[in-house]
């Protein structure tokens, strides 16, 4: 490593000599710790990103234009697609067969807007049985694979924020029955976090400012950790990615990933029709030929308003961060070490060390920290599917405190979505005046994670009275009814 001394002449050549304004006041090892954060960064790289990121401040270009893009449409119109996604369901189901597939969750956000202390997978977020998100997603998982006869192995991303308790509480809970061989933690990255005039800030005298450098770096935290090793050594070619924070979502879709095989597609992504034009989605998008998402932030009202002759929103898909990678698409993107993605910028406050070496939480934003998005990647796939879903079968996410999205709306989805299978499967559910369901429901995924597999199962003269929580498990696990 290099010594303090050409440390410093290279920050003093780059503007940057405030990262060792408190150098002489460390004990031996923190300055050696500071040294070894300084040396690590990559400043050609940051020089230029803080030019065009921090200091420039201009909006997102907007492709000059953009069209919206084919979408599968989430119930056949016609027997020639019925025969299609058939087919496809089919080749999913045996990829899961043959061991091809992994689930991939990305749960290394700060979760700041739900204000939830912990990694938000620990948040208990069903009905009845109160389970943590990571278990509802480790149930299903251990449901794929004991219906294919093969391992789906799960890959977690978590960030240096949140590894540790993450996987202590995965510890703390025997890996919710799954093989800990199988689940495979790895940390995404971090970046610098900058001043408004571009300067490097410090969290501690002797200690950067850093934070998670967004979802689209699971790209290369895949690479780093030796998960797509992994995966190859496993046989695995196909990589199911889902945000930590919908309990509705199907973590491995076996029509999902037959479409996105038989198109021989790279990158693929779930959409949803928008509720509103203003829905905070990010929109698909048509550039010059290729799948773009752009974020709902950029894109301009009168495009996000903008209706077709039938009157339809123009640009109503929205999505819901659900992705199908092939791992050959991940490798050709990290290759050397490096991954092209864009960054984002968003303008925080940042508590960082004032003149006096103490640090201060600012009162307004104060700091400009840069991430990576995962759909930045659509555009550079040679070949996408983007399949429609209902929403009200595959998405309800947990993000806010109260109102939209918040655990509020997702319990009552996903009870109104266990009601609307056992009504599927012939059950009675008691219903108050206004058509709400007015009991609690669970299905687990290890008893039926569809409304297919439930219909097979459950008696249909069961009875549900008003009131009652009902919980449907597998054997050996809790519940019943209550
Ligand atoms: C995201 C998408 C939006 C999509 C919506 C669907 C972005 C910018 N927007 O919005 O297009 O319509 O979800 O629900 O992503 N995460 C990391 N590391 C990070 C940052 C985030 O792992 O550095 C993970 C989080 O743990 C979470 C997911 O990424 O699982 C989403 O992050 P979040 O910042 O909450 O995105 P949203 O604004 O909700």
């Amino acid at each position: 490593m290099p010594d303090v001394e050409t440390l410093g002449r290279i920050l003093e050549q780059r503007g940057q000599s405030q990262l060792l304004r408190f150098y002489d006041q460390l004990d031996q090892a923190a300055q050696v710790s500071l040294l070894e954060q300084i040396a690590a960064i990559d400043w050609e790289n940051v020089d230029d990103l803080i030019h065009r990121y921090v200091l420039d401040r201009r909006q997102v270009a907007l492709p000059a234009s953009i069209d919206p893009p084919e979408i599968v449409p989430a119930r056949p119109e016609d027997d020639e697609q019925k025969k299609r996604l058939q087919e496809a369901r089919q080749r999913g189901r045996e990829l899961l067969v043959e061991g091809k597939v992994a689930a991939f969750t990305v749960a290394g956000g700060q979760g700041t807007r739900l204000g939830y202390e912990g990694p938000k997978g620990c948040l208990e977020a069903t009905p009845v049985a109160h389970k943590p998100l990571f278990q509802v997603f480790a149930e299903q998982i251990m449901a794929a694979s004991r219906r294919a006869g093969k391992t789906v192995p799960w890959y977690i991303m978590t960030s240096s924020v949140n590894d540790v308790p993450t996987r202590a509480f995965f510890r703390r809970h025997k890996f919710f029955g799954l093989d800990e061989k199988d689940v495979f933690f790895l940390v995404q990255g971090t970046m610098p976090v900058f001043s408004l005039d571009g300067k490097l800030l410090l969290s501690k005298p002797g200690e950067l400012a850093v934070s998670p450098d967004g979802h689209g770096g699971s790209l290369l935290a895949l690479r780093n950790s030796g998960a797509l090793d992994d995966m190859r050594d496993r046989g695995i070619d196909f990589i199911s990615y889902f945000q930590v924070d919908n309990p509705l979502v199907r973590c491995v879709d076996p029509l999902f990933l037959g479409l996105h095989a038989l198109q021989d597609a790279q990158m693929s992504a779930k959409a949803v029709p928008k509720r509103d034009p203003m829905e905070k989605l990010g929109n698909f998008c048509l550039d010059d030929g290729k799948v773009t998402v752009i974020e709902y932030s950029d894109l301009p009202d009168e495009l996000a308003e903008a209706t077709t002759d039938d009157g339809h929103l123009k640009f109503s898909a929205g999505s819901i961060a659900i992705h199908i990678l092939s791992r050959s698409f991940v490798e050709k993107l990290t290759v050397e070490g490096k991954c092209d993605l864009p960054y984002h910028r968003a303008i925080k406050k940042v508590p960082c060390v004032n003149e006096s070496g103490k640090t201060v939480k600012p009162d307004k934003p104060n700091a400009v920290k840069l991430e990576m998005f995962i759909f930045d990647a659509m555009p550079l796939a040679d070949r996408c599917v983007i399949l429609e879903t209902d929403r009200s079968e595959e998405f309800s996410p947990i993000k806010n405190a109260a109102g939209d999205d918040s655990l509020m709306t997702s319990l009552h989805d996903q009870v109104r979505r266990a009601a609307e299978w056992l009504e599927a499967a012939g059950v009675t559910i008691p219903r108050d005046a206004d058509g709400q369901v007015a009991a609690a429901l669970e299905i687990s995924p290890l008893y039926a994670d569809s409304a297919e597999e439930l219909a097979g199962k459950v008696d249909p003269d069961m009875t549900i009275a008003s009131g009652q929580s009902v919980y449907l498990g597998s054997r050996g696990q809790t519940g019943g009814l209550r």
